[in-house]
């Protein structure tokens, strides 16, 4: 076994009747980030949760969700998603062998989380509505039919993730001074902070880092600190305008020492370009939140230089092809000869 429930073990609500669901997930590469680092005057990491067996870190907490569903008696999984969660969900509901409901916000969800959800066989259903709205529908149905939710309500889907913040102490050997992260329905920001906290416990004198929670200026309800009743952004994993972990990220973030920060659209799509041709590393509109916010924070001179910093980049670049397509275009093409090629070559 590889995956996080064998390597955490003691760290993880298990007993005997639970489970052991595996895909591999966690041990995702902790990769230094030092031309964007130097560029901000800071030690940076990415931790890179693309590289988990779905491509995001959802499958840290729904690994663990749906083995605690087995568990429990459940016959079916339910969710409301972005994207992420739901070829999540699909994927160890399919490992499982349970029936899995997704709830789609219709037309916002990107090209290759909808494959996902579609190919691992979960009954995929678009609401005309957004996220939250959704969210809504599948708590109601959930309780109604007793199916299990495996959406960030599920106490077991953020045990999970805290695993994301036991990997970054092991391999650093400590915990870093501070902690960014792209923010929707606020569970992971809440769960990392979790786990960090469950460590110090472990490790006494240390200092838990301070936490920044990154959202898209068009759905920024906790950075903004006002209710959005609208959301819009290209990042759509974090379309999200009422975080259901609302409250206990803003009790997180405020403990840590950290704050919530809004990125425009612009800033995101240039972090993910900085990212991708920079650094080689190609992670998803959302995922690159946190780095624009820590530009933003450069700026304002609110970044100490030489602080040691983690971005958790949430997902994979490839769950999105479009936003990159349309935005970079397409490949020129030419007829099959050397001259015409040379030209384009040399142009
Ligand atoms: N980054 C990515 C790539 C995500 O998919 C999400 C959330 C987040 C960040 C934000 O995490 O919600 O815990 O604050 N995606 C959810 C989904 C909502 O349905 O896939 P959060």
């Amino acid at each position: 076994m590889s995956g996080i429930l064998a390597r955490y073990e003691l760290l993880l609500p298990l007993n005997k009747r639970t489970p052991r669901l595996d895909l591999g997930e966690g041990g995702t590469p902790l990769l230094p980030l030092s031309k964007t680092g130097e560029t901000l005057g800071i030690e940076l990491f990415g931790k890179f949760e693309g590289m988990n067996p779905t491509g995001s870190f959802k499958d840290r907490g729904m690994v663990l969700a749906v083995s605690k569903a087995l568990e429990e008696g459940a016959r079916s999984v339910i969710c409301a998603s972005t994207g992420n969660t739901s070829a999540s969900a699909a994927a160890y509901s399919a490992r499982a062998g349970v029936p899995c409901y997704v709830l789609l916000p219709a037309g916002k969800v990107a090209l290759g989380k909808l494959a996902q959800a579609v190919i691992h066989g979960a009954k995929v259903i678009a609401i005309k509505g957004d996220f939250d709205r959704a969210l809504e529908l599948a708590r109601e149905i959930a309780s109604e039919k007793k199916m299990a939710i495996v959406n960030s309500v599920n106490r077991y889907r953020l045990w999970g993730q805290r695993s994301g913040a036991w990997e970054v102490c092991d391999e650093l050997g400590g915990f870093p001074d501070a902690v960014v992260l792209p923010v929707g329905n606020a569970g992971n920001i809440t769960a990392w902070w979790a786990g960090f906290v469950q460590y110090a416990r472990l490790k006494k004198g240390t200092k838990v880092p301070s936490m920044f929670g990154v959202q898209a200026a068009g759905a920024a309800p906790l950075a903004l600190d006002s209710p959005c009743s609208y959301p819009e952004t290209v990042a759509t994993a974090i379309r999200i305008g009422k975080p259901v972990n609302g409250k206990r990220a803003r009790w997180a973030v405020r403990m840590s020492g950290g704050r919530f920060i809004a990125v425009s659209d612009e800033e995101i799509l240039k972090a993910q370009k900085l990212l991708a041709s920079r650094e080689g590393v190609f992670a998803e509109p959302a995922s690159c939140a946190g780095i624009a916010g820590l530009f933003k924070l450069a700026a304002e001179g609110s970044l100490h230089p030489g602080l040691r910093v983690v971005a958790v980049l949430t997902g994979s670049g490839l769950k999105d092809p479009n936003v990159v397509l349309e935005r970079i275009g397409h490949p020129v093409e030419v007829e099959a000869n050397r001259e015409a090629l040379m030209e384009v070559m040399e142009a």
